[in-house]
């Protein structure tokens, strides 16, 4: 991804995109504008332009002014990066890019400001234009937005978008601390340091002035589930010693800060349930795993049947941006059909991320150990039990197949709100009653786990109890009746 200006251009996807989102460009245009981002500053002949976007036809010069005027609108501000080389050619002047750049830019420049500015994405953002306008929305109102979900749901990167386009009312005063490599909870407050200390030292070059003295910034503490309690006391006391500062926090769970808005990050649309259509427009999931597989292989097909087999798969993979981005990189390889079938054992069909990726991303795996291994024993023993559970189940189902003679009826219940509150099971509120279910991804883990402690055929067995119990109107089992009867 190379930034020109405002934009960002990827040369290998052949897509340009203003602050994440895709920017639609004529394709003789966007061919003009890769020739030049190639070029990487030299000149590029008009000849040699001629040729390349007129490959069958001559035509008039002026055909390809329309082109530069369309090219340069787009660059507003830096519409001055594209040269005209009088009866020679074009080319980009990235010079005016850096003296134009005061903040954001740094994001590619090699200033100190780089390390704690919002980094570049380099795929399009998929199904989250609402989540966008309403965390904007929140800041303006809160001190502190916690966005929390699941692991892969997709926190980071609505924070990196919204960093990005906060970045003109803050000034570039954009800072972006990513915790998820911070092992150690007491770095969280240096770190926080070093961040704001960027402001004040690198301020006069690289920040607005006025800014840098009333502290009006924004501060993303990205990925703070595994240091929360630090991550918790060094945003109180943000809030409270600089006014002027807004706090947007990724995590697994709430921070349970004072001033904090909570912003649960929801999965990408996957349209109704068991309904698989071919028809436009498509869920955001089945237009993100296209545009995946499709990257990684131009050929990967987009005919109905496909279409639907995809949506299918999205479905199953609850619409969670990271297993679909994992199974779409598969799909490219294997075909569709043999991915169905690999989704059944998604836990060791389902890796091969970005190489780049952080190691937790890699595969779903991998993902959710770090979850997992973040909860207390009595969250980890309930939470695999809970994946017996084909349905949405209520607290008392809950306690009855997770029952142990080591935990009260008052250990499940705590652990139960852990989960929710960890974002590892969801709420399924109705009219009438609220009830909670995993989704299925989270399932298959907690089964396999379940089956990694020797528990599985015994938690079975309280589950068959409960259901029978039910269609049957019996008594309610009772809790703690370990160990449990055979049927
Ligand atoms: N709406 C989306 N459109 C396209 N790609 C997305 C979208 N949401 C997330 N992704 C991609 O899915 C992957 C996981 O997203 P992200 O890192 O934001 O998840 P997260 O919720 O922050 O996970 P964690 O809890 O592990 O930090 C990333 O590669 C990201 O770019
Ligand atoms: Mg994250």
């Amino acid at each position: 991804m190379i930034r020109v200006g405002n934009l960002d251009v990827s040369i290998a996807r052949r897509k340009v995109y203003e602050v994440g989102v895709p920017i639609d460009l004529s394709s003789r245009a966007l061919e003009l504008l890769l020739m030049l981002v190639e070029a990487n500053g030299s000149l590029v002949r008009k000849s040699d332009i001629m040729k390349a976007v007129w490959p069958d036809t001559v035509v008039e010069e002026n055909n390809l002014y329309v082109h530069v005027a369309a090219i340069r609108k787009l660059l507003g501000d830096y519409r001055d990066m594209l040269v005209c080389v009088s009866g020679r050619g074009y080319r980009l002047n990235f010079e005016t890019q850096s003296i134009k750049s005061s903040g954001i830019e740094e994001v590619v420049s090699t200033s100190p400001i780089r390390k704690f500015a919002p980094p570049v994405s380099n795929t399009t953002l998929f199904g989250r234009e609402k989540a966008l306008t309403d965390v904007r929305s929140l800041l303006q109102q809160y001190a502190v937005v916690t966005l929390v979900g699941a692991g892969g749901i997709g926190k980071t990167r609505i924070a990196v978008e919204v960093a990005h386009k906060l970045s003109r009312d803050f000034c570039d005063s954009v800072l972006f601390v990513d915790l998820a490599q911070l092992t150690e909870p007491t770095t969280v407050r240096t770190i926080v340091s070093e961040a704001m200390g960027e402001v004040e030292t690198v301020g006069i070059s690289g920040w607005r002035k006025h800014n840098a003295a009333m502290h009006s910034m924004l501060i993303v503490l990205d990925n703070c589930e595994h240091v929360i309690e630090a991550a918790t006391r060094c945003v109180e006391n943000l809030i409270a010693t600089k006014p002027g500062v807004r706090v947007l926090v990724t995590s697994r769970e709430p921070l349970r800060a004072q001033g904090e808005v909570v912003f649960r990050v929801e999965p990408l649309d996957i349209g109704p349930i068991g309904v698989f259509s071919d028809v436009p427009p498509l869920p955001s999931s089945v237009e993100m795993f296209l545009d995946h597989a499709s990257c990684i292989d131009l050929r990967f097909g987009r005919d109905a049947a496909s279409v639907r087999r995809i949506s299918r798969i999205c479905q199953r993979l609850d619409g969670l941006p990271l297993a679909i981005e994992i199974a779409s990189a598969r799909a490219a390889v294997l075909g569709i059909e043999a991915l169905a079938d690999a989704i059944g054992d998604r836990f060791n069909n389902l890796s091969g991320g970005h190489r780049t990726a952080l190691p937790r991303h890699q595969t779903l795996n991998a993902t959710f150990d770090w979850s997992y291994n973040l909860l207390d024993v009595n969250e980890q023993k309930v939470f695999r039990r809970l994946g017996v559970l084909h349905r949405p189940f209520d607290i008392s189902d809950a306690c009855i197949v997770a029952a142990d003679s080591e935990m009260t009826e008052a250990d499940i219940v705590d652990a139960i709100c852990g989960l929710c509150s960890k974002s590892l099971l969801a709420d399924d509120v109705t009219r009438t009653k609220r009830e909670h279910r995993l989704l299925e991804t989270a399932r298959s883990y907690a089964l396999l786990k379940l089956e990694d402690n020797g528990e599985r055929g015994v938690t079975e067995q309280r589950c068959e109890l409960l259901e029978y119990g039910k269609s049957h109107r019996a008594p309610r089992v009772q809790l703690n009746c370990v160990p449990p009867r055979r049927i």
